[in-house]
């Protein structure tokens, strides 16, 4: 069993550079299926979400080859099936792109219902709503695959998303690009890497306009063609580093940023007494000049707080004196991790959507697990505040979004190894 092993009690100091953002990844790798050419995606996470959804292109008969480390040759042009079915896409939550891609370029699409993180129900409803207002019939087989299918090419349409889904208003982008006519995407989610999906489109000649407001138009286009195409940086990884410096009172330049992505995180930092430095392309993080005061934050849809940072500032959280409050509005159940954060002595306590942190509460290492990928990140900037040694299980979660993540918080000056356990024995994994 593989466990990461974290001793605290040390500010982080130094720099990290942030990964192209896994959330677009996830949607723009699939997304060359639409492509009537091969494309080359640069500045690509290598985190295994990646290696995930490119292996489902290749069972597809796509041609995807690594050029190097960041970078992914993808040739879409011999895709043989609109049936993807496998283990594998089960394994994945944002194997749901691949209905909106598949129905895009061929009208028909057969994929199995996604998997991913836990924190509750997490309904596709507003997708098929989309897919069956653009022309497609959508049914559920077996319990297990949704199939959507068109009579010819998906048809231009007005779309009013009852809730504000990230997913849904890229499923649609996707399955729109191709369509006959205008679509028209109303409540659509504004979130940054929804506005680099549409930038991916419109390179290889979509016509895509609105991304970044609650109203987008698609019109429609017969033909695709291939581009070189560079991701944009990681908004959550980059706000995860940027709470771990703060919980542990430390002072970070964190490279390779937009910092307009990260607003709402750095108003809060600021709030809080963190000095924030902001440069073109990189953002400083300075704990060490105040003592940090409590804050609440309420997750949002962007410009929001985003739910993904929300795990990782509760671990913020916990490290500053009196009542913090944390709103969760955008999933019903996120807060199955609180009960790890309770295991090592702090003191939060869950009201419905609400998590109410008594901070400054004294952390003691203990046992913990990461619950799912933002929870597993929330773990660690836990453990960095621990004077001892605190093991954290269930790491894949971890290594399904965070690129090399113990080497970028050793360059921090962070005590922190990967470890294989058999029974009594350990042994440290070098990446
Ligand atoms: N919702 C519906 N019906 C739908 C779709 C969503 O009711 O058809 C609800 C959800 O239940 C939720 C809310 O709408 O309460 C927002 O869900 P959204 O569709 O925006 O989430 P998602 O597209 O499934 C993506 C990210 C998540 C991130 C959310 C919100 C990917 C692969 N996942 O999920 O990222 O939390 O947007 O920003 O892009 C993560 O990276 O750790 C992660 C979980």
């Amino acid at each position: 069993m593989e466990k990461f092993v974290v001793n605290g009690g040390k500010p982080l100091f130094g720099e990290v550079n942030i990964s192209g953002a896994k959330n677009a990844a996830v949607a723009i790798i699939p997304a060359v299926i639409l492509c009537d050419e091969p494309c080359q995606i640069e500045n690509i996470p290598n985190i295994s979400d990646v290696s995930l959804i490119s292996r489902i292109l290749q069972q597809l008969g796509a041609n995807v080859r690594r050029i190097n480390k960041s970078s992914l040759y993808i040739d879409p042009t011999h895709i043989r099936t609109c049936n993807a079915t496998t283990e594998l896409v089960r394994g994945m939550r944002a194997s749901y792109y691949l209905l909106g891609a598949l129905l895009g370029k061929y009208g028909n699409a057969k994929v199995a219902l996604p998997g991913g993180c836990n924190f509750g129900v997490r309904p596709i409803d507003q997708h098929l709503k989309g897919f069956e207002a653009l022309g497609a019939e959508t049914r559920l087989v077996d319990g297990a695959i949704i199939e959507a299918k068109c009579n010819g090419k998906p048809v231009g349409t007005h779309i009013y998303l009852d809730v504000v889904s990230v997913g849904a208003t890229m499923n649609i982008m996707l399955a729109a690009c191709k369509a006959e006519g205008q679509t028209i995407i109303e409540n659509a989610a504004k979130e940054p890497h929804i506005v680099d999906l549409a930038n991916f489109l419109n390179s290889m000649g979509a016509d895509i306009r609105g991304a970044g407001t609650d109203v987008i138009k698609v019109r429609g286009v017969d033909y695709l063609h291939g581009v070189t195409y560079s991701i944009i940086p990681d908004q959550i990884e980059a706000g995860t580093y940027m709470c771990a410096a703060a919980a542990t009172r430390g002072c970070i330049t964190v490279n390779n940023v937009t910092p307009k992505h990260l607003d709402s995180i750095t108003v809060k930092l600021r709030e809080m007494g963190v000095k924030i430095t902001e440069y073109d392309e990189s953002i400083q993080v300075d704990a060490t000049v105040k003592p940090l005061k409590r804050c609440n934050i309420k997750t949002m849809p962007h410009p929001g707080f985003p739910t993904d940072c929300q795990p990782q500032f509760t671990a913020l959280l916990m490290s500053v004196p009196g009542t913090s409050i944390v709103n969760e509005s955008v999933w019903d159940n996120r807060y199955q991790y609180i009960s790890q954060f309770v295991n090592m002595g702090a003191q939060i306590s869950v009201e419905g959507r609400l998590a109410i942190i008594e901070g400054g509460a004294p952390l003691t290492a203990a046992p913990v697990k990461a619950t799912d990928l933002r929870a597993g990140a929330a773990m660690i900037i836990a453990a960095l505040q621990i004077n001892g040694t605190t093991e954290i299980s269930n790491i894949q979660f971890i290594e399904r979004g965070y690129e090399n993540v113990i080497d970028k918080f050793k360059a921090l000056g962070a005590d922190i190894k990967k470890v294989y356990f058999t029974g009594d024995n350990e042994a440290e994994l070098r990446a």
